[in-house]
């Protein structure tokens, strides 16, 4: 693609209007950090905070995946844009004029023009069946309906509600009367092409929610049948505007409520979404019909902390929050959940019980994996057989977790510990390479040969890769839980590394070892992506804590066997020192046996 010299004169007087701080911030939850700004990365799964914007330079970087660069840069990754629409988006809202064609020739143009006429025939759309809704006769049963509904016209109008009629012809003779190409409407999906010639209206008879994105463009509808007939919604197909997966209704409506309040109410309807909004509720957002995906969540990190699944009380809603589970762990996002009485969904349980008997639900929102775990032992007991099959029934969504290493030995340690089995009992159950991560997926040819458990390696996977913290995790207890053969061996070389040979790197590492260990380590050398150091520091600081709780355990469970052991031996002098040692545990003073 070229760059015309008129098109870089027009980039940057719109580089200069639009403060890479303000666009930014409108999608990340930014914090002053010296100089620049940081945020939790829109691009990657993190908590800990990675992407910098340096208002400066204006510029962004994420030093958790490489992802930077400019305003432009940002706009055309966040929104799935082309250069030119990112130009011309950012040159609306800045009040840059841009002259004719200043996005250049190419096909990068011509995608944004097909873009543009498709989101322009949507409007158009919109347009017209909010007007029929508002004073058509013809839209007196929709009218009606929405009444009914409790929808009150004020978010009826902010929600720019339409009503399609109940003709074959209405936007097929309208919109080119308002200018507008029919092919472009039958490829934004707002008519359907006859077998033998000619178009005709994909909804009719409807209410009409129009579907925004982050930009506050339409770029679908989700009509409502009005009563009982099938299908019961119908949305827009998918084009290039408009990707199920990434959109939510109402949050565009209601980001600011959602940013505010620092949490998002997730409901399964558009009506749901409206019911919270006529009963104060406007911190809330729906999938359109879709299972939750990474992108939703990923969209939602930059507005809240936390997510509130707000979902029937039925077993869709269970199975809807069960399916969610791996999601929010793996993109490491804090959820609730607050499953509705009966078979009411939100709608229908404020209509009955009001706005106070759904604060009180939402004050005792569970945790998502408690909740999780709570239905799996309702389901199955904790009788040994029980828990045979709750682990059985945790693997695939361990496996789904999946290249994350460190949700999932939190994930493993959780669940293993409330079942009172240990770590590997659980991954036992889960197909070997399913719980491999990623970044191992190519040391597994030589872990045929060396048997290591899944903490082992990955305490040893990053230990490897960065010796120098070695003395840390070994004062932390890691030798306690570190017992392969193969491990310790590794281990024994890291600690005999001295400070120089750590820091010339991995040759040393490499001499001393031999068959599979040697085969295992070179691996990990060639895969592990090189950290910032203050990447290094949170894993270090996660693994670290990770340490403290399980080497405790461990340490517990070996002075219990002690413990058991003096008892049967009558050795009372012993038994009272393994108390008290016990005891001094108890009370968070780390002794070692
Ligand atoms: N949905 C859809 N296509 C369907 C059914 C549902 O896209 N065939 C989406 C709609 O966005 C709908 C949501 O899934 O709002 C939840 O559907 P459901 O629980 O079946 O309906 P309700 O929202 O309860 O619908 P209503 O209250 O209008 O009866
Ligand atoms: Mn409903």
């Amino acid at each position: 693609m070229t760059t015309s010299p008129q098109r870089a004169e027009t980039a940057r007087l719109v580089k200069e209007a639009a403060d890479i701080v303000t666009v930014i911030g409108e999608h990340v939850q930014l914090k002053r950090s010296g100089a620049n700004l940081k945020g939790v990365c829109p691009f990657h799964a993190e908590k800990t905070p990675s992407f910098m914007v340096q208002p400066e330079r204006q510029t962004f970087h994420c030093f958790g995946c490489g992802e930077g660069g400019d305003v432009f840069t940002f706009v055309m990754k966040y929104h799935n844009l082309t250069f030119p629409e990112a130009l011309q988006e950012l040159a609306q809202r800045f009040n840059v004029t841009l002259p004719e064609r200043a996005g250049g020739g190419g096909q990068d143009q011509e995608q944004a023009q097909k873009r543009q006429a498709l989101l322009d025939a949507n409007e158009q759309a919109a347009i017209l069946y909010h007007r029929l809704l508002l004073e058509a006769p013809e839209a007196a049963d929709a009218r009606a309906y929405l009444a009914k509904r409790g929808v009150p016209a004020e978010l009826a109008e902010r929600f720019r509600l339409g009503y399609a009629p109940n003709r074959w012809d209405f936007l097929v003779k309208a919109l080119p009367t308002a200018g507008l190409d029919l092919e472009m409407a039958l490829a934004a999906g707002l008519i359907v092409k006859k077998e033998h010639g000619g178009f005709y209206d994909r909804f009719r008879d409807r209410v009409q929610f129009p579907i925004l994105n982050l930009s506050g463009q339409i770029v679908g509808f989700g009509g409502r049948i009005l009563g009982d007939g099938q299908p019961k919604y119908l949305n827009s197909p998918e084009s290039p505007v408009f990707e199920k997966g990434r959109v939510l209704f109402g949050l565009y409506q209601n980001r600011e409520a959602v940013r505010q309040a620092r949490r998002c109410l997730l409901v399964e309807g558009n009506f749901d979404l409206l019911a919270l909004l006529a009963h104060g509720f406007a911190n809330a957002a729906a999938p359109l019909g879709t299972a939750l995906t990474p992108a939703h969540i990923r969209t939602l990190k930059g507005y809240c902390d936390e997510t509130i699944l707000l979902f029937d009380g039925d077993t869709a809603g269970e199975k809807a929050a069960t399916r969610a589970v791996p999601l929010f762990l793996s993109e490491q996002v804090t959820a609730r959940v607050v499953l509705l009485p009966g078979s009411h969904d939100p709608d229908t349980f404020l209509a009955e019980y009001g706005a106070e008997e759904l604060t009180k639900m939402l004050a005792e929102a569970q945790s998502l994996p408690e909740f999780f775990f709570a239905s799996l032992v309702r389901r199955h007991g904790l009788t040994v057989e029980g828990k045979s099959r709750i682990v059985s029934e945790l693997g695939p969504v361990i496996a789904a977790i999946g290249d994350n290493q460190m949700q999932r030995t939190v994930f493993v340690a959780h669940f293993s510990e409330k079942l009172g089995i240990a770590p590997a009992q659980m991954l036992g159950g889960v197909s070997r390479l399913a719980v491999l991560p990623r970044a191992a997926s190519s040391v597994r040819a030589a872990d045929q040969a060396l048997t290591l458990s899944l903490q082992e390696r990955q305490l040893l996977e990053f230990l490897i890769a960065y010796p120098e913290y070695v003395e840390r995790f070994l004062a932390a207890g890691l030798a306690d839980l570190v017992t392969s053969s193969g491990a310790t061996e590794i281990l024994a070389r890291l600690q005999a590394l001295g400070g120089e040979e750590q820091a010339a790197g991995s040759e040393y590492l490499l001499d001393s070892l031999v068959g599979p260990e040697r085969a295992f380590v070179s691996r990990v050398l060639l895969n592990t992506p090189a950290y910032s150091v203050e990447q290094r520091e949170a894993i270090a600081g996660d693994q670290l804590a990770w340490l403290a709780r399980e080497g405790g355990r461990v340490r517990r469970e070996r002075l219990t066997r002690l413990l058991g052991e003096a008892q049967q031996a009558n050795n009372e002098a012993l038994c009272l020192e393994l108390m008290a040692r016990l005891r001094d545990m108890d009370q968070g003073q780390g002794v070692s046996v």
